[in-house]
């Protein structure tokens, strides 16, 4: 699963012991993204990146006994001298990590290092910067149900809506499900072009081809799904198309919002391994509760989407039923879950008309609600909710108790 992960950054690594080089540069050398370049510093400067005339995209310091002026060296360094830091090493008193952080450090992992810590920093500092990049404003999310019918298809395109017209965000909707996507229907749309055309002239496609394959809901959510006289699709596609219009998406919008069909192929794993956001749709049910819990150990284990990262979202919620919102937090080990009440009348109605619920202007608990996603969705990226030190002292507890 890791292999599939896309990380494009130039990283360098320094150590004073060459051993830990050899160690850092085996353990990356897999990800065929990452141009390795390594430092041993032998001699008595303490400044790790003395006589590096190009910065790096990373920096991976591995702590030596000097570590203290090693640190010290790097913050007396002007901030945009100063690559993205991770630090390997014992910086588990209060000093060191106090100084790791004056040092701009993104990561601080202790030894015995472990190669899925490193890779999901490396990754951070990735998205960080794609996040940076002009025209990016915002996040990409993937909303996937635990099981078929909780409800992923219709969340999605409501949260879609109510940032376009709640909070002026420029949206688009991918819908993935490529054998039976609905999101167009569900805007009362019926694309003449869509998805498959897209991926088919996704060489030659650039901001403003696209916008012929986009459909647009005069609420300005743009949808690229299933055209209207698409034939199912039996065969697959191709990856690597799929990733270049994913990225084009990303560039032209704040919110791009992917409808996954629960199945999760090479292609669901790419897409959920880069996205900034997993909206997981459960509902109280012993059956989707089982099949929620395989999906998130996968999630975090296999494709390494930290806790934070992944929104619980349970669906046709009811007070009175005998799961209740923390037995499902503590099945899954998840956050605060947004509770989207059951309503079938109003959302049949909306979907049976291709009317986004917002559009009625009636505000029922089940627009509350999501509204709360939209507002979760649209804030600061999750790791960002998750500081440094929180991820350094979590690191830390987990290395004492193992
Ligand atoms: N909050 C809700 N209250 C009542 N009914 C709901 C609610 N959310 C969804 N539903 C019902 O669940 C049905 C399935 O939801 P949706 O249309 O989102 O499909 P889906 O879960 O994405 O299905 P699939 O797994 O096939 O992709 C809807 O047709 C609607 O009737
Ligand atoms: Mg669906």
């Amino acid at each position: 699963m890791a292999d599939l992960t896309e990380i494009r950054l130039r990283v360098l690594l320094v150590s004073r012991r060459k051993d830990m080089l050899d160690s850092l540069q085996a353990l990356l050398g897999r990800y065929p993204g990452i141009a390795l370049e390594r430092k041993l510093v032998v001699n008595g400067h303490t400044d790790p990146l003395h006589g590096v005339a190009e910065l790096p995209d990373a920096l991976v310091l591995h702590l030596g006994e000097t570590w203290q002026a090693e640190l010290e060296g790097l913050s007396a360094r002007a901030a945009d001298r100063r690559p993205p830091l991770v630090v390997v090493g014992s910086a588990a008193d209060a000093a060191a990590m106090r100084l790791a952080m004056q040092a701009g450090a993104r990561d601080l992992l202790p030894m015995p290092l472990i190669a899925a810590d490193l890779v999901a920093a490396l990754k951070r500092i990735e998205r960080d910067r794609q996040s940076a990049a002009p025209g990016r404003k915002r996040a990409t999310t993937v909303f996937i149900n635990a099981k078929g019918g909780c409800g992923g298809t219709f969340l999605a395109c409501n949260v879609a809506h109510t940032l376009a017209t709640r909070f002026g965000r420029r949206v688009v909707l991918l819908d993935l499900d490529l054998q039976f996507g609905t999101i167009p229907v569900y805007f009362d749309l019926f694309p003449g072009r869509g998805l498959m055309q897209a991926l088919e002239n996704v060489e030659e496609l650039d901001e403003t081809a696209l916008d012929g394959y986009l459909a647009r809901h005069p609420s300005g959510v743009a949808v690229l799904g299933q055209a209207a006289q698409d034939s199912l699709p039996l065969g697959g596609v191709s990856l690597d198309s799929v990733a270049k219009l994913i990225k084009l998406l990303e560039r032209t919008h704040d919110h791009l919002l992917i409808d996954l069909p629960r199945n999760l192929n090479a292609m669901a794993c790419r897409v959920i391994e880069r996205a900034e956001n997993v909206a997981l749709i459960v509902q109280q049910s012993v059956t989707v509760l089982r099949d929620a819990g395989r999906l998130t150990t996968c999630l975090r284990r296999d494709l390494t989407v930290s806790s934070e990262r992944i929104t619980t979202v349970v669906n046709r919620y009811d007070r009175r039923s005998a799961i209740s919102a923390e037995d499902i937090r503590n099945t899954l080990s998840c956050g605060e879950p947004i509770l989207v009440p059951n309503d079938y009348r109003n959302v049949e109605e909306s979907i049976t008309t291709g009317q986004p619920l917002l559009s009625h202007g009636r505000a029922t608990s089940v627009t509350k609600a999501i509204q709360s996603l939209a507002q979760r969705l649209d804030g600061e990226s999750a790791e960002d909710r998750r500081g440094l030190l929180a991820r350094a002292f979590s690191r830390v507890a987990r290395s004492k108790s193992t």
